[in-house]
């Protein structure tokens, strides 16, 4: 798996601070993210593609530096935010997936090829000359995450990628996740998600508060809130 290393990360938004010496070395393949609201998950997740890059310290994917590097660094890194929206943009769901493949050096034929696929995956092959908007909010979900993963990005990174979804789609995405060979960061509020995941860190106030394996640090925060 790649190497996701944070060293002696502190994020401020102005100056409020955010997050606070974070120093993770994340090599595992299913990694976890839960804790409270407003904690700091999302500015950490945000962190590993470069979308936020921190106010001192260093995250590096594989050696290579997100505030330095950052395109580089996208190219190795997908994200899927919560909301769809915010990564939707062509007129058809077929066109917003062939989009994420506009740089490939891949030919038209191939180019179809790998949208029909990742279409056919993720339960949108009716919908392909359909326009994004009149799916509903789980399949703008779906959207979204085919359109990040035609590209094969060697990590995946998803901040409360099931928080729109109902019970078949939570599942759907839970077995997807289950089936990818790609690293896998999740932020997630459903902490089922996570039973098999290889390692869960809980943030809390900023800070990293809890770190190992999903049953001990699910249960620290599960006992943190009672
Ligand atoms: N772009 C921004 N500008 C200023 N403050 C921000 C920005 N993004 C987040 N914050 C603040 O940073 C803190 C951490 O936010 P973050 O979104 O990382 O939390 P979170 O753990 O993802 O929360 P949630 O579970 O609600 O999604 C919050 O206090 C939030 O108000
Ligand atoms: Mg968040």
């Amino acid at each position: 798996m790649p190497e996701i290393a944070f060293r002696g990360v502190h994020h401020a938004y102005d100056d409020r601070t955010v997050l606070s010496d974070v120093d993770l070395t994340l090599t595992e393949h299913r990694i976890g993210i839960v804790g409270a609201n407003g904690g700091g998950k999302s500015t950490l997740a945000r962190m590993i593609n470069g979308l936020v890059v921190p106010t001192s310290g260093t995250v590096t994917v594989d050696g290579v530096d997100t505030k330095r590097h950052g395109r580089q660094v996208r190219r190795t890194v997908g994200f899927v935010f919560t909301d769809p929206d915010h990564q939707i943009i062509m007129p058809t769901v077929a066109e917003d997936v062939a989009f994420s493949l506009r740089r490939s050096r891949l030919s038209k034929t191939e180019r179809e090829a790998r949208v029909r696929d990742v279409l056919d995956r993720f339960g949108l092959a009716g919908h392909a000359d359909h326009p994004p908007h009149l799916l509903s909010g789980g399949q703008k979900q779906m959207l979204a995450l085919a359109a990040v993963m035609v590209a094969e990005p060697r990590i995946l990174v998803a901040d409360e990628p099931t928080t729109l979804l109902d019970l078949r789609n939570t599942r759907t995405i839970a077995r997807t996740f289950a089936q990818l060979p790609q690293q896998l960061v999740v932020v997630t509020h459903h902490l089922d998600l996570l039973d098999d995941f290889d390692r869960v860190l809980v943030v809390d106030g900023g800070r990293v508060v809890a770190d190992g394996a999903p049953r001990p640090t699910i249960e620290f925060y599960r006992e943190s809130v009672s």
